[in-house]
């Protein structure tokens, strides 16, 4: 028979109990590691240290001797140079763009034009080819289905007699999410007076912005036929950080005022509150007005106070706006109809990470405030 020593004496080798040994030490650093790892202040800690890692690659630049780190400091500075050049690079990218503007504009103008049925485009101006991909795929039947529909659709129109396109923008802002989530139910009868946007690069020598120009048909809602938006531009480097400089970023904003007909002030609602007073223990019932969400609270956007310094909601909401005002200066305004018909839309994911424009959108995203 054996006996417990027998079988310690048999059946483990040192070797064996040096594995034991090490395997049962690794499993209480592992718990250890754990316990650390939810303990707030070590993390801290480790945080510290791994921050004070960032930005001193190994200590190399200390170590290096004095009269080299000096002509570091001449390489830093002909960067600086280098930013103020690039600087330049951008101004002459805003008048090519400020010139091209000036070629687009007719179209632009005739795409309004037809949405607001100033103008009916002729048979030649309406011929457009089907997609070929399309017809392949739809089978005869179906195809004849189709004509029918449409067929009877344009009898429905005749019978209605739309005047240019309806609702043309208010269907770009419902097709584009960064829009869309904007949009309240009772702005939708207030944008379909919108009849187009424009874009106005500042001029030459002024200090770098563009403005939208929403111009809208005579409504119930305001009299103004134009309501901005302008976004200033910062394109030079800051000097307190010239290497961060990347491009033009957008700095500021600022709306206009929209003069709402009376009662029809969509940006407000009046609430009422129970009010008690304190000595008699009587109730009496206040009527208050409040904000109230609306995408026409894009011309009132909040104010960045001299020292720079914002609350975190009004950066939330300027960081949303600036990558708002930037989207539809870059994006719908140069291709509203693609934006219209959805086709622009798959698109975007693609666009992405493919670097078409030189005003460089992430950093108008994410400026420094
Ligand atoms: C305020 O917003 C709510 C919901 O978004 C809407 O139903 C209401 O009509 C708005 N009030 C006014 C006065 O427009
Ligand atoms: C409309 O409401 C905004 C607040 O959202 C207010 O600042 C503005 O003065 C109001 N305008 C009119 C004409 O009532």
């Amino acid at each position: 028979a054996l006996d417990a020593r027998s079988l310690i004496k048999h059946s483990f080798s040192p070797a064996d109990l040096v594995s034991v040994m090490v395997v049962f030490a690794l499993v209480l650093a592992r718990q250890l590691t754990m316990q650390m790892m939810q303990n707030p202040q070590i993390l801290a800690a480790l945080q510290e240290r791994l921050d004070g890692l960032v930005g001193s690659p190994s200590g190399y630049m200390e170590s290096l001797p004095k009269v080299v780190k000096r002509r570091v400091n001449a390489l830093k500075n002909l960067q600086v140079k280098c930013a103020h050049i690039e600087a330049k690079f951008y101004e002459e990218v805003h008048e090519l763009e400020r010139k091209y503007a000036a070629l687009y504009q007719p179209l632009f103008d005739k795409r309004s034009d037809i949405v607001r049925a100033a103008y009916e485009p002729t048979d030649e101006e309406c011929e457009w080819k089907p997609d070929e991909e399309e017809e392949l795929t739809v089978s005869k039947q179906e195809e004849m289905k189709e004509k029918a529909k449409v067929e009877e659709e344009k009898k429905d129109e005749e019978k209605e007699d739309p005047k240019g396109i309806p609702e043309f923008w208010l269907t770009v802002f419902k097709n584009v999410d960064l829009l869309s989530e904007m949009l309240q139910e009772h702005d939708e009868p207030i944008l379909k007076h919108l009849q187009d946007i424009k874009v106005k690069f500042s001029d030459a020598g002024q200090p770098m912005s563009f403005t939208l120009e929403f111009h809208f048909e005579p409504n119930d809602f305001f009299t103004n036929t134009v309501l901005t938006k302008t976004y200033k531009m910062r394109s030079e480097p800051d000097e307190s950080d010239p290497f961060s400089f990347d491009g033009p970023e957008i700095m500021g904003c600022t709306g206009c005022t929209i003069d709402w007909v009376k009662g029809k002030n969509v940006t407000l609602k009046t609430i009422k509150k129970k009010q008690k007073h304190k000595g008699r223990g009587t109730v009496r019932t206040v009527t208050k007005t409040v904000p109230n969400d609306s995408f026409f609270n894009f011309f009132s956007p909040p104010e960045v106070p001299e020292s720079g310094e914002l609350d975190e909601d009004s950066e939330a909401v300027l960081a949303a706006d600036f990558e708002i005002g930037h989207f539809i200066r870059e994006r719908i305004v140069p291709r509203a109809v693609l934006y219209f018909t959805g086709e622009a839309i798959e698109d975007d994911d693609d666009d992405v990470s493919e670097p078409s424009s030189v005003m460089k959108s992430d950093d108008a995203l994410f400026p420094n405030i």
